[in-house]
């Protein structure tokens, strides 16, 4: 959405018609939010704005099929290392030498990615947060073999979308979910020693922080599930690290299939 709003041709990949359909009427319905505001005295222009954004995506099924003309692959698929690298060999074999090939992964070592592909130096990291259209940062991930002008496209692409890129190395978390992660589990585990309950949690980290969204309403946005992949991902590499340990609590949520916004319910029903 934000590739395309910025002009650029985009190709958006999923695995079935139903989903990519379901995925451009929400495109749609965050575009019409976006003109609704960067548009507010003029709605036709926020109405040629949505039309043109729309004009720049096509959808697909097949990555292989569309790839071999593309300057930029953003990957943004289940957070399963295995899964993520049998589709970067899949297209490395396909994609023309000049491609760079990014990952919008929240926790896992984009180094073991570009080490499943034969372009090394033309691997990064980019990592955008949710509500992508509305939070304007994403973080740009340099592995020991990204070359330096990978690194300053996907520095260069992350400007001309309209984000504030910030660099890190590849380490687990990057800055933001290194920091949000552990901060988002701590307050589960106040919640489940029965220390406080989660709305005051939520009005505590709201009012007394300054944060827009209370840990529970966090967690409940970005999806339970996403948020256990990150946790025991971490758990497995640290195990004795305190702040990367799981929570009975959050796990039980995911079995029962609450995993937040998405479903219905999580720590909150919707
Ligand atoms: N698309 C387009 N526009 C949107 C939008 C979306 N998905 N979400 C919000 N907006 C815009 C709209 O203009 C909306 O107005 P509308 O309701 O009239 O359409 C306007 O924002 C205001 O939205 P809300 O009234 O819903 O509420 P807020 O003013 O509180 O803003 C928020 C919403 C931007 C989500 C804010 O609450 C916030 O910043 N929350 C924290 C988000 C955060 O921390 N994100 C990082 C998560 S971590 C992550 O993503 C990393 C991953 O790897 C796990």
């Amino acid at each position: 959405q934000v590739t395309a709003a910025s002009g650029h041709t985009v190709v958006l990949v999923d695995q079935s018609d139903e989903i990519l359909k379901k995925s451009a009427k929400g495109i749609e319905e965050s575009l019409k939010r976006v003109a609704k505001k960067k548009f507010a005295d003029k709605p036709e222009a926020g109405a040629e704005f949505v039309e043109k954004t729309l004009k720049n995506l096509t959808t697909s099924t097949d990555a292989a099929a569309v790839v071999h003309n593309t300057d930029l692959v953003i990957e943004a698929i289940v957070e399963n290392m295995q899964v993520k690298n049998e589709l970067f060999k899949k297209l490395d074999k396909v994609a023309p030498e000049r491609t760079i090939f990014a990952s919008n992964t929240s926790s896992l070592q984009i180094t073991q990615m570009a080490n499943a592909t034969t372009r090394q130096d033309r691997f990064g990291g980019l990592h955008f947060f949710n509500p992508v259209p509305m939070m304007k940062l994403v973080e740009v991930i340099k592995t020991p073999m990204t070359s330096q002008s990978t690194f300053e496209s996907l520095m260069d692409f992350s400007k001309a979308v309209g984000k504030s890129p910030v660099s890190c190395k590849d380490t687990p978390g990057f800055i933001v979910n290194r920091l949000l992660v552990p901060y988002m589990m701590e307050a589960v585990r106040l919640f489940e020693r029965g220390d406080a309950s989660k709305e005051d949690i939520d009005v505590a980290m709201k009012l007394g922080a300054g944060y827009p969204m209370g840990p529970f309403e966090l967690l409940d946005y970005v999806g339970l599930d996403t948020s256990k992949y990150i946790i025991d991902g971490w758990h497995s590499l640290e195990p004795n690290n305190p702040l990367f340990a799981p929570s009975p609590l959050l796990n039980k949520l995911v079995e029962e299939k609450k995993l937040g916004k998405k479903t219905g319910e999580g720590f909150y029903k919707y």
